[in-house]
C-alpha cells in the first residue's frame, strides 16, 4: 500500500522538531476546538463524563459495577485455558523462539534495546526468562515498568497465571495507592510512577537485579525521566541490567542516549491490513464506529474474526458500547419484524476496557466464547500494551485524550486530540496479528495527512511538570538543565512549572527546595493536594484534609442510573454543602462512616460503594505515610471554615473571580471559566464572589471541576500572586489617591485592586 509506505517513510525520516509540532499542534487544536463547537450536546456531556465532576455528578455509570466481584482476586478458574495450553501458547510467541539468543545479549551487555511487533511476547516473557536464568537467585527481583495502570495489572494476572503461582506471591504488581506484592515477589510489575517514587525511597534501586522499562516507544513523562535518572545509575550500579523493550519508532533514539546499547530485534511475522479511510470527514465519531461495526458483525461471519475499536476514554467507551448494543437489538427485532422487546445479542460479546474498570472486568477482553464474536472497545491502551488475539477488524476513531499543558497561562487541560501517524498505523496493526485484516478509520484520508503528526510529541514536551521537577529537586538534580533528558522539554513548559512549584511554596526564590518543599516530595500526590495536606497538619484540621484528598483520588462518588436520573439527583443533593463541592466529598465520607461503611446504606443513597471503600483504603495509606513523616492528623470538629481555607491554601494559584452570570475570571490570566452546574455551589442560590477550582476541563467551554468558596483574604495570605497588588494599593494610598473615596472596608479595597488588576491584566 503505497500511502502507507510513505508514512512508513516519513516516521524513519522524522525529526522530532518541537518547535515545528508544536506550531502545527496549536493549529490543529484551535481548529479542533472550533470544530468541536458544532459537535452535539450529547457528545458534550459525553466528555464530561470522565472527568472529576463527570464522576461527581456520575453521569456514567452501570449498575453492574457495584455488583461485580473483587477485583483483588482474579479468578483463575474462570480462564478457559489449562496450564499446558498455555504452555504451549507460550512455546509458539516469537519472543520464545529466540530465548537463548536473547539471554547471551543480555548477559553480555547492561542495556539491551529488545524491538518487536506487538504481541510477540516482550512483555509476559521477557521476565519470566530472566528469572529462569538465575537473575532472582541471590534474592534479588526483576522489575517491569509500563506506562499504564491497567496494563501492570492485566500483565501481572497473565504471568502468574502462566508461572502457576498466585497474583501477589512470587508475581505481583504496584500501582499508586495499590500494593500487590509480597516479600516473595520476584518479578514485579508496576507503573513507571512508582518505579520513580522508588528510587526517591532507594536511590541504588539495590533490590533489583534487571530493570524491564516496556513501552518506552510511549515516551510517558516518568519513562523520559527514569531515563536521565538510569543514565548516572547505571555506571554507580554496573551488575544492573536494563531492559528497553520499544516498537520500531524512537529504538535507534534510545540505543544512542545509552552509548550505542545493541538493539535486538524480535522476528515476527505480521500479515497485510487494508485500510479504509472514511470519504467524508466524520462529525460523530460514537456514532460512525457504532455503524460501522454493526456493518461489520452483520455482512461478515463470526469465525472470521473478532472488532477492536480505538475510542478516546471511559465515556464515549460506555456510549459505543450501549449504541452497539442498542443498535443491534434494534436491527434484530426489526428483521424478526415482530418489534418484541428480546434481547438477541448472544452472538456478540461487547466489552469495555479502560483504566477505571476493576480488574476482573479488565480480564474478560482476553477470554473467547464460541460462536460469538467480540467487540473490543478501548482507548489507546489496546495500540501496544494489550494484545487481544484474533483480531480481524480494526475501528479507529483518530482521537485520543491528552493532557495539554499550556505554559503561557499556566493551565492544564484535558483535551480531544487528533492521533499521530505512527498511532494510526499501529492501530490498524492489531488487525493483522494473526492473518490479514481490514482497518476502518473514521477519518479521511486528507485529514491523516494534514491533521496529524508524524509522531506523537513525548508527554515531557506538553505536560506541566511540577510534580516531576519537585521530584527532580528532592533527588538532588538541582540544576535541571545537566540532567540528561532523552529530549529537553520546552523552556517555557520548565520555567511555568517552576514558578508554580514557587507560587505554592515548594521553592525558594533561589530555586532551592524548602523544607514545605521537601516535605510535599514524600507524597504521592500533586502539589497542591499534597501542600493542602502538610497546611492542615498546621491548621488543625489534617483529618479533614485527609478524607477529601483521598475522595479525590478515586474515581465516581456518586451513582446515576440513567432510568433513576432524577431520584440519584435529589439523593446527591441531600449531601451538598452549598459553599463547597469538597466539603461535599467530606459530607459524603463522614455520613458512611456515621453508617459503619455500609454498603447497603451506599445503595439506598446513590453512592459507589467501592469507591468509597477505595478512598477509605487510600486514606489508610496515607495516614501511614503521615505518621511515618511525623506529620500531625488533627481534626477540627465541626469548624469547617478552617477546611475551606486550607483548600484555599492549596488551590490559591487556581482562583476565579466572579464576573457574570456563573462566569468566573481566572484571577492569574483572566480566562472565563464556568461552574460546572451540577456543582453543589448552585445549591444555595447566588454564586460566591471568589472560588478556587481542583481541575479545568476544556470542551466547548471551559468548566471548573471540584470547586469552593473561599474568603478573598485568604487568597491575600495564600497567594504570592497577589503580593504585588495589595502593595500596590498600598502605595496608592500613600499617594492620596483613595483621599476622596468613602472609608471602605479591607475586602472591599481588596476586591477593587484586584478588579482594577484584572482589567489592566496586571495579575501574573
Ligand atoms: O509485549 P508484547 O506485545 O510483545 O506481547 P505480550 O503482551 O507479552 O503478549 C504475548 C501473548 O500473550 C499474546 O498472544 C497475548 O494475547 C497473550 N496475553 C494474554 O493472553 N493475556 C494477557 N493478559 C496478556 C497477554
Ligand atoms: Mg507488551
Amino acid at each position: 500500500n503505497s500511502s502507507d509506505r510513505r508514512v512508513i517513510d516519513s516516521i524513519r525520516n522524522a525529526e522530532s522538531d518541537f518547535s515545528v509540532n508544536a506550531k502545527k499542534g496549536s493549529r490543529l487544536v484551535a481548529e479542533r476546538r472550533n470544530r468541536e463547537v458544532h459537535k452535539s450536546k450529547m457528545q458534550e456531556t459525553a466528555e464530561l463524563k470522565g472527568t472529576a465532576m463527570g464522576q461527581v455528578i456520575g453521569l456514567k455509570e452501570t449498575g453492574k459495577d457495584s455488583a461485580r466481584s473483587d477485583p483483588e482476586t482474579p479468578d483463575q478458574a474462570q480462564h478457559s485455558e489449562s496450564f499446558e495450553q498455555i504452555q504451549a501458547a507460550r512455546k509458539l510467541l516469537p519472543a520464545y523462539k529466540v530465548k537463548s539468543e536473547l539471554l547471551r545479549i543480555i548477559r553480555d551487555n547492561q542495556v539491551v534495546i529488545v524491538i518487536g511487533e506487538t504481541g510477540s511476547g516482550k512483555t509476559t516473557q521477557l521476565a519470566q526468562f530472566l528469572k529462569e536464568d538465575g537473575y532472582c537467585n541471590d534474592g534479588q527481583s526483576i522489575g517491569c515498568t509500563q506506562p499504564r495502570r491497567v496494563a501492570a495489572m492485566s500483565v501481572a494476572t497473565r504471568v502468574a497465571l502462566e508461572m502457576g503461582v498466585k497474583l501477589g506471591h512470587e508475581v505481583g504488581y504496584s500501582i499508586r495507592f495499590e500494593d500487590k506484592t509480597s516479600h516473595r515477589t520476584r518479578i514485579k510489575f508496576m507503573t513507571d510512577g512508582i518505579l520513580l517514587r522508588e528510587t526517591l525511597m532507594s536511590s541504588m534501586l539495590d533490590k533489583y537485579s534487571c530493570i524491564i522499562m516496556d513501552e518506552a516507544h510511549e515516551r510517558s513523562l516518568n519513562t523520559d525521566i527514569l531515563f536521565g535518572i538510569f543514565k548516572n545509575l547505571l555506571s554507580a550500579r554496573r551488575d544492573l541490567k536494563l531492559i528497553i523493550t520499544s516498537a520500531t519508532m524512537n529504538a535507534a533514539k534510545f540505543s544512542q542516549f545509552f552509548g550505542a546499547a545493541p538493539l535486538f530485534t524480535i522476528p515476527g511475522r505480521t500479515f497485510p491490513v487494508q485500510t479504509v479511510f472514511s470519504r467524508h470527514p466524520v462529525s460523530d465519531y460514537v456514532e460512525s464506529a457504532i455503524v460501522q461495526a454493526s456493518k461489520i458483525h452483520l455482512s461478515f461471519p463470526i469465525s472470521s474474526g473478532d472488532i477492536l475499536i480505538f475510542m478516546t476514554g471511559q465515556e464515549d467507551i460506555e456510549a459505543t458500547c450501549e449504541g452497539l448494543r442498542e443498535k443491534l437489538t434494534g436491527i434484530y427485532a426489526k428483521k424478526k419484524s415482530r418489534g418484541s422487546e428480546a434481547e438477541e445479542l448472544d452472538d456478540i460479546d461487547i466489552l469495555p476496557i479502560y483504566s477505571a474498570l476493576p480488574a476482573d472486568v479488565q480480564g474478560r477482553i482476553f477470554n473467547s466464547t464460541p460462536n460469538k464474536r467480540k467487540v473490543v472497545v478501548a482507548t489507546n491502551i489496546a495500540e501496544t500494551s494489550l494484545t487481544v488475539d484474533g483480531i480481524k477488524y480494526v475501528i479507529d476513531c483518530g482521537y485520543s485524550k491528552l493532557k495539554v499543558y499550556n505554559p503561557q497561562i499556566g493551565l492544564d487541560s484535558l483535551q480531544m486530540v487528533p492521533i499521530s501517524m505512527a498511532s494510526a498505523n499501529q492501530r490498524s496493526g492489531r488487525a493483522g496479528r494473526t492473518g490479514p485484516g481490514i482497518a476502518y478509520r473514521l477519518y479521511t484520508e486528507d485529514s491523516f495527512f494534514d491533521d496529524m503528526y508524524v509522531q506523537t510529541i513525548p508527554e515531557i514536551q506538553r505536560t506541566n511538570l511540577s510534580n516531576t521537577l519537585l521530584l527532580l529537586k528532592y533527588l538532588g538534580f538541582s540544576d535541571l538543565i545537566s540532567f540528561p533528558f532523552v529530549d529537553p522539554p520546552p523552556e517555557q513548559i520548565t520555567i511555568s512549572s517552576l514558578f508554580e512549584l514557587w507560587t505554592v511554596g515548594a521553592l525558594d526564590n533561589f530555586g532551592e527546595l524548602t523544607k514545605l518543599g521537601r516535605q510535599m516530595a514524600a507524597f504521592p500526590l500533586q502539589p497542591p493536594l499534597s501542600k493542602m495536606l502538610l497546611n492542615a497538619s498546621m491548621s488543625g484540621c489534617s483529618e479533614e484534609i485527609l478524607t477529601i484528598v483521598s475522595m479525590l483520588s478515586v474515581p465516581q462518588i456518586f451513582y446515576r442510573p440513567k432510568e433513576r436520573q432524577e431520584e440519584s439527583d435529589q439523593a446527591r443533593a441531600r449531601f451538598f454543602v452549598p459553599e463547597s463541592d469538597h466539603l461535599t466529598l467530606l459530607n459524603v465520607y463522614a455520613q458512611w462512616k456515621a453508617n459503619n461503611y455500609s454498603a447497603s446504606w451506599c445503595r439506598r443513597h446513590f453512592l459507589q460503594f467501592k469507591s468509597l471503600q477505595r478512598a477509605k483504603d487510600i486514606r489508610e495509606q496515607l495516614t501511614v505515610l503521615m505518621e511515618r513523616k511525623n506529620v500531625p492528623l488533627v481534626s477540627s470538629g465541626s469548624d469547617w471554615d478552617v477546611i475551606r481555607k486550607c483548600i484555599c491554601c492549596g488551590y490559591a494559584h487556581q482562583a476565579g473571580r466572579l464576573s457574570g452570570l456563573s462566569k468566573y475570571a481566572h484571577l492569574r490570566n483572566g480566562l472565563e471559566m464556568r461552574v460546572h452546574p451540577a456543582s453543589a455551589l448552585f445549591g444555595a442560590g447566588d454564586l460566591p464572589s471568589y472560588v478556587v477550582y481542583h481541575e479545568m476541563l476544556l470542551t466547548t467551554n471551559e468548566y471548573i471541576n471540584m470547586v469552593t468558596a473561599v474568603d478573598p483574604l485568604w487568597l491575600i495570605d495564600y497567594g504570592l500572586l497577589f503580593y504585588n497588588i495589595s502593595r500596590r494599593k498600598e502605595e496608592e494610598e500613600d499617594q492620596g489617591l483613595y483621599a476622596d473615596e468613602s472609608p471602605r472596608s479591607l475586602k472591599d479595597s481588596i476586591d477593587l485592586a484586584i478588579e482594577r488588576a484584572l482589567m489592566k491584566k496586571e495579575i501574573v
